[in-house]
């Protein structure tokens, strides 16, 4: 088979498990045979760069990145619909269409009005070429790469029958789940939180890297083809096509035969909407004909076949109890309203967020205030508005706390900064025991077995105080404590064992340096390859890294310049933690070790544990995880686990010095 060949059946290949994964939630393949295809696709890619399909999936997982957008002239205006708050303005809609038809029957389509950010889609022969933003509705911006990481969005769809333009307009959206997670490690690094998830939509849309993007699990629901020849008579059909060709259509939509359904509709959604995966803030409807749609035409600004419904937005009024004061484990303050729970949009609410110390004086809020509350793109209702009629002069004025609430600490503001921060780092408990819980979170060290009380009751007995406790935590410690057995202590050791194997990209993470998240841990890794090139980066070579900007590049020289956390970082080396990135691609030094497993244990003078492991694979060794009778050589430096060379001496398995290893090489 050529190249050409077989790039061809693997992007097909690949394409298809996609679609089975996304559109019909079926895994037809495992996570790893999935990779494996698509690592094969993106060596052959990389090898013959003008073999690379439009359509490859590839592009699904980002890399492009965009200095500018350039700006592209829509094919057709992206037009925006006139607005309606109530049944009278429908039906007055409904009569000029009635009037505009000259007695023709005519239906309408009714959907959910999604709330994120217009886009266009074209395609070319069935292929994906270009994604546009709706821009000023005649130029928008090429955000080509970014449309391509959607998952959900066919990048070649079979269209026999079909014209060789058309395009597809639709909302592109964060999941609200989505959009959930990305504040959540928003607050964990200390950034400020995205404001809602249509905000959080449009950036992300208009990032520079779309391999960023691609970690963000961008959706998008089409609602219109477009093309210049006629294609279908009705816009059910042309939804039907659209489903059947891979495109995410909500399944929400309905025909309706007269204004009185779709009245009904928007009943019908009015709180079931807050159910869907998205926020909605309305309906839209439009007629099914595209004969008739012709005939009613446009004004100069929108359509006259159809419109839109705005639901009110959902507010309630209610009680201001108390304000309480969380400290984040960045030393943030927020400022939480408890509220008397008040039922709104479907869910009883209790709490409101607040922001900081400006949106009180803002709101100018008093405890017994009779406040009301809002649900608006946000997921955490906040307060909007005081009921000043219900004030009275017994209410006590509210005045931010200027010491921390849980370590009495004097608070401190940085000029710019709206937020209030406890500067207590290393003695308040809420961010020793918040950045413990940051540190073995999953996407960190993935410490399993400990969860938040366990944190509580170690820190409790003064047994954690930092992460690197974890590390000389002993079974005698445990012992005896309340709802400790035997099992459960030794499930955490071996989880903070095991945790020593994570790679350095995630051990920055979970170390926890402000604004330093996942990702950008990972591009740190990736460029300066070692904790300590990273430790001695200045400012300049920093600035210097592809998304890396002043604010990181100061926090991260700033981190590195408190010895408390040098130190802090020297413990987790000598624990055995893995400071320097191994590039998945190994080069291949010689076949010294051709067929042999070693088992590293402790702590060696010319090279990290991950540095060693590299050298025995460049080698033909392998590197296993336990001692067992199939095991070569444990190679044993200072420190090595009295436990792993007592099975060895057992087993008969070679327990060899790094001296003894180096020999191998060269032998
Ligand atoms: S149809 C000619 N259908 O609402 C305009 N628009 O002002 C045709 N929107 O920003 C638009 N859901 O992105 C249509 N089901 C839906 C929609 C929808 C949301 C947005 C659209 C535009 C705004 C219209």
């Amino acid at each position: 088979m050529n190249p050409q060949e077989q790039i061809q059946i693997l992007t097909d290949k690949i394409n298809y498990y996609n679609h089975q994964y996304y559109m019909n939630s079926e895994s037809e393949i495992s996570d790893y045979e999935f990779d494996n295809l698509l690592e094969q696709l993106q060596a052959l890619e990389a090898q013959y760069p003008d073999l690379v399909r439009p359509d490859s999936p590839s592009h699904r997982v980002g890399g492009a990145i965009a200095k500018e957008f350039e700006s592209v002239t829509h094919r057709f205006p992206m037009l925006s619909l006139g607005n309606t708050y109530n049944a009278q303005e429908l039906i007055d809609f409904d009569e000029r269409v009635q009037k505009g038809l000259e007695g023709q029957q005519y239906e309408y389509i009714c959907e959910l009005k999604f709330d994120g950010v217009a886009l266009s889609v074209w395609y070319e022969n069935g292929v994906i070429v270009k994604g546009v933003t709706r821009g000023d509705g005649v130029r928008g911006d090429d955000i080509t790469a970014n449309v391509k990481t959607i998952k959900t969005l066919p990048l070649k769809v079979q269209a026999t029958g079909l014209p060789v333009q058309f395009e597809v307009r639709g909302e592109g959206f964060l999941p609200l789940s989505s959009f959930e997670a990305i504040n959540k490690e928003r607050e964990d690094i200390g950034e400020a939180l995205l404001a809602n998830p249509r905000n959080a939509a449009s950036g992300t849309f208009k990032m520079q890297d779309s391999s960023v993007v691609a970690k963000r699990k961008l959706d998008f629901y089409v609602y219109q083809f477009l093309s210049e020849t006629d294609t279908f008579a009705t816009h059910e059909e042309s939804l039907h096509w659209l489903k059947s060709a891979g495109f995410n259509i909500s399944d929400t939509w309905e025909k309706c035969r007269n204004i009185q359904d779709v009245l009904a509709f928007i009943e019908k959604w009015e709180d079931k909407r807050h159910s869907l995966p998205l926020n909605t803030d309305g309906i839209v409807v439009k007629i099914n004909s595209f004969t008739q749609r012709e005939q009613l035409g446009f004004t100069a600004k929108s359509p006259r076949w159809a419109i839109a419904y705005k639901y009110k937005a959902e507010s309630a009024s209610t009680t201001l109890e108390s304000i309480s004061y969380q400290v984040g484990r960045t030393g943030n303050i927020t400022p939480v309203a408890n509220l008397k729970p008040v039922h709104l949009a479907g869910t009883v609410v209790k709490r409101a967020s607040v922001h900081n110390a400006n949106e009180i004086e803002r709101l100018d809020l008093h405890i017994g205030d009779t406040v009301f509350v809002e649900k608006g793109g946000e997921i955490i209702p906040k307060i909007t508005g005081v009921d000043l009629s219900k004030r009275k002069d017994s209410f006590e004025e509210i005045h931010f706390p200027e010491v921390c609430p849980e370590c009495s600490t004097p608070l401190i503001r940085k000029e710019g900064e709206a937020n209030h921060y406890c500067p207590n780092e290393k003695g308040c408990p809420p961010q020793i025991k918040g950045k413990i819980e940051h540190f073995i979170q999953r996407k960190a060290m993935n410490i399993e077995n400990i969860g938040t009380e366990t944190i509580e009751s170690f820190y409790q007995k003064g047994l954690l105080n930092s992460p690197a406790d974890l590390y000389t935590l002993k079974k005698e410690d445990m012992e005896g404590m309340e709802g400790f057995k035997a099992k459960s202590i030794n499930n955490i050791l071996s989880g903070i064992e095991k945790s020593k194997e994570i790679p350095f990209k995630q051990v920055l993470f979970a170390i926890g340096i402000r604004y330093v998240g996942a990702t950008v841990a990972e591009k740190l890794t990736n460029h300066f390859l070692t904790i300590d090139s990273l430790e001695k980066a200045t400012y300049e070579e920093l600035i210097q890294v592809p998304e890396i900007g002043d604010r990181i590049a100061q926090s991260i020289v700033a981190y590195f310049q408190d010895n408390e956390n040098v130190q802090f970082i020297d413990s987790l080396k000598k624990a055995g933690l893995q400071f320097v990135h191994i590039p998945t691609e190994i080069v291949v030094e010689g076949n010294a070790l051709e067929g042999k497993t070693f088992v590293i244990s402790g702590v060696f003078q010319n090279f990290g544990r991950d540095e060693l492991k590299t050298k025995i694979e460049a080698n033909g060794g392998k590197v296993l995880s336990g001692v067992s009778k199939k095991l070569n050589y444990l190679l044993a430096g200072a420190e090595a686990g009295p436990s792993k060379i007592e099975k060895a001496e057992k087993m008969g398995v070679s327990i060899i010095s790094e001296e003894d290893f180096l020999a191998m090489l060269v032998a």
